[in-house]
């Protein structure tokens, strides 16, 4: 069972990066957004970082600059993108990357289910939701998988590959390849809230706000300890702002509600004072900190 057609609906943060990393590893990719004006935008980017990555390569004498070009040039005539959801008919994998909502996701997954040859896997790069019910949604149970890639996509090494007590081993075995051929390190992880980092990392970034709201130290001496202490390459407050504070506070609401007496999974009040004043970090501008696109200012 190989996968050389891939879907990905979401061009989004993740959904761009994803469909770069599965063209970079030789898949034919059918990108599906919602609206024209988000496509292009994911799609930009996706040119954008492509152009770079072939340009370090020439810097780091890895490549010539005609071999990076052709290599760029070959990755983005991989890369198709569409409004029109039945161009995933005949993919072997459809991956889904959009907003990390529920309810849209398994409504997504049921027109897919509808959609896509019988054979078709479905995966999902969900942070933080239970794979099984978008499993139950799909119609295929056996065949769905979470996929979980890490931000920025193009430069972390790791994808977990989640499975369910339905997963069928074959499909299980051609999603971890997938993985590999995208350029990372799978990890295998059962169908647990988080799986393994975001078990790890969220409850990790919720101790560094209850600090900062209790004013035990200031965010950027909280961010240096766990840099130079821990060998981290952003402390935990920039790092909340690099993945959103939306995301973060999604992915807490939603454990809370699955898991109300779980204790590390309670919402700081400073995340959901922030989100509401539309302080969502990066992408709006201003976190914690002040941002100019990917750098802070
Ligand atoms: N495509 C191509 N090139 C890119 C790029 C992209 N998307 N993003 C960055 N680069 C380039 C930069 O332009 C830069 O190039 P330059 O050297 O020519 O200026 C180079 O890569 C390195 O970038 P930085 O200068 O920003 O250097 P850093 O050394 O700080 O690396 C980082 C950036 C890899 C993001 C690093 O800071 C890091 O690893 N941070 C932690 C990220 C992390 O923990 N991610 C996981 C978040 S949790 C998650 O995703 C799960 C979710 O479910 C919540």
């Amino acid at each position: 069972m190989s996968i050389e057609k891939v879907g990905v609906v979401g061009c989004g943060l993740m959904g761009h990066g994803i469909a770069q990393v599965a063209a970079q590893g030789g898949c034919d990719v059918v990108v599906v957004e919602a609206e024209q004006g988000f496509l292009d935008k994911g799609l930009g980017r996706v040119e954008k970082s492509v152009r770079k990555l072939a340009q370090k390569s020439v810097e780091k004498g890895k490549q010539s600059e005609e071999e990076a070009d052709a290599f760029a040039d070959e990755t983005l005539a991989r890369i198709h993108g569409t409004l029109d959801r039945r161009e995933l008919a005949d993919c072997d994998l459809v991956l889904e990357a959009i907003v990390e909502n529920l309810d849209m996701k398994k409504e997504l997954f049921r027109d897919l289910g509808a959609i896509c040859e019988p054979a078709t896997i479905f995966g999902s790069n969900t942070s933080s939701f239970p794979i099984g019910e978008m499993a139950q949604a799909s119609g295929r149970p056996s065949r769905f998988v979470g996929l979980h890639f890490f931000n920025p996509v193009q430069l972390m090494r790791l994808v977990e590959v989640v499975r369910t007590d339905e997963t069928d081993d074959e499909v299980f075995a051609a999603a971890r390849a997938f993985g590999e051929a995208c350029g990372k390190t799978p990890v295998a992880c059962k169908d647990t809230p988080g799986f393994v980092v975001n078990r790890l990392l969220v409850p990790y970034m919720v101790q560094a706000l209850h600090m900062l709201e209790r004013g035990d130290a200031s965010k950027e001496d909280i961010d240096t300890a766990m840099q130079l202490g821990c060998g981290h390459p952003m402390g935990p407050l920039t790092l909340t702002d690099y993945v959103g504070l939306d995301t973060t506070l999604f992915i807490l609401q939603g454990w809370q509600e699955r898991y109300p007496g779980e204790p590390a999974f309670q919402v700081p009040a400073i995340l959901a004072s922030m989100v509401a004043e539309g302080k969502l970090g990066r992408k709006s501008g201003e976190g914690f900190y002040k941002w100019e696109g990917d750098k802070k200012s």
